[in-house]
């Protein structure tokens, strides 16, 4: 209850926050100029494109709401899949839906892991997704694929639906287009969030996912608000 409190507070003081300075230097440093130490970080062995800090606030998501499905959008090499799964073993209960455009054989398997193979914004997968959450009592959502302002916006539409009460959608990389990486990204995700909440979805940025100062989704966590 104590730590709930903390977080509540957190989240309201921390509304209009924004990464100081230093903290944008690090980023910066950490991403690009330091030979993208985000692309090589390993979860057990498998390339996961995360920042560690954004990890330890998903297992803290996964235990504060114990989904039963997580639907990830983006697999790449399986990495944030495979650690997904990890924090559910720990934790007993939930499974994993991740989708990607490309095929690969190597892949780690996993129990609790299913990859479905096609774009993340075709009807039919959204549409065999959405079977798969059918008997889901509590479902978080991430979007890691195709990073484009238009694409995330269209899979926001499309699974945000899916996302229980209290609930998470998370939108990675709302860090690219000077926020603050890559500044020449153009449109991304950062602006398909500003969209997306313009139009009234019933989601409120958790700044206090935010906690440790760096994260690549900046303003990207989003909690489904109670109706
Ligand atoms: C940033 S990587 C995913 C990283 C992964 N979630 C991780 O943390 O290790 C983006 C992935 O999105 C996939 N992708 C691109 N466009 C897509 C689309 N339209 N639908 C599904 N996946 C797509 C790419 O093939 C690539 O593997």
């Amino acid at each position: 209850m104590r730590l709930a409190r903390i977080r509540r507070r957190l989240a309201r003081s921390l509304t209009e926050w924004r990464a100081p300075a230093r903290v944008d230097a690090f980023h910066r440093l950490y991403y690009d100029d330091f030979h993208q130490t985000w692309a090589q970080t390993l979860w057990l062995g498998t390339r996961a494109f995360k920042c560690p800090f954004d990890l330890w606030m998903y297992q803290e998501l996964l235990a504060a709401i114990r989904p039963d499905l997580l639907v990830e959008t983006g697999t790449a090499a399986g990495g944030s899949a495979l650690f997904l799964a990890s924090c559910m073993d720990m934790l007993g209960n939930g499974r994993i839906v991740t989708i990607d455009i490309n095929d690969r054989a190597d892949r780690p398997q996993h129990d609790r892991i299913t990859y479905v193979h096609g774009s993340s914004v075709d009807p039919e997968v959204v549409d065999r997704v959405r079977g798969l959450a059918a008997d889901a009592r509590a479902v978080i959502v991430v979007l890691d694929s195709d990073h484009r302002r238009d694409h995330v916006l269209a899979e926001m539409r499309a699974y945000s639906t899916l996302v229980t009460q209290g609930s998470y959608l998370i939108v990675e990389d709302t860090n690219v287009n000077g926020h603050p990486v890559l500044p020449d990204f153009g449109p991304g995700p950062h602006e398909a969030v500003e969209t997306f909440l313009a139009e009234g979805a019933p989601f409120v940025r958790d700044r206090s996912c935010e906690r440790f100062l760096m994260t690549f989704n900046p303003g990207g966590y989003l909690r489904r608000e109670e109706d």
